[in-house]
């Protein structure tokens, strides 16, 4: 499995552990920037992995900002993008089974190392459970939809 991962300089603390976690599961990581603690706008390294993702060019990403929350918007502005924000296992864990999430987001700032790894690792490795919960992911989609017209 092909991984793209981005981030801005308030993730880039997290950026190599991340990289680097990915690898050691078996899979591949693409690192699409930033590559240093320069201020840069997140939402421009949130387009390089979003893109990558809807090219086919890998089948998950991996974004990073400072508190994950801005990297969050970007990442659920996508049609079929399932971005979650994790802090701990049991949100990681419970990203894939219930949502499928194919973009995990992280806080550089407000998550450590130790367990930014091992989000890193539990999402990679948790199966989505399918089932009653597709059926909610297939109302997502058309939610927009819903509400426009629900007047
Ligand atoms: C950058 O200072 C910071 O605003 C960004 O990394 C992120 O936390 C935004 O949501």
């Amino acid at each position: 499995m092909k991984i793209g991962v981005a981030c801005d300089h308030g993730g880039y603390i997290l950026k190599d552990l991340v990289l680097e976690a990915i690898k050691d599961c078996g899979c591949e990581a693409i690192d699409l920037g930033t590559h240093g603690t320069a201020s840069v706008d997140y939402p421009d390294y949130a387009a390089r992995a979003l893109s990558l993702l809807q090219n086919g060019g890998c089948e998950r990403i991996v974004l990073i900002c400072g508190t994950g929350i801005g990297m969050s918007l970007c990442a659920n502005r996508v049609r079929g993008v399932r971005g979650a924000l994790c802090f701990d296992l049991y949100t990681a864990r419970m990203s894939r089974q219930h949502n499928d999430s194919n973009c995990l987001v992280l806080g550089g700032r407000v998550t450590g190392p130790a367990v930014a790894r091992e989000i890193v690792e539990v999402w990679l490795k948790t199966a989505f459970e399918g089932g009653r919960h597709q059926a909610r992911l297939d109302k997502i989609d058309t939610l927009a939809d819903m509400v426009s017209t629900d007047k």
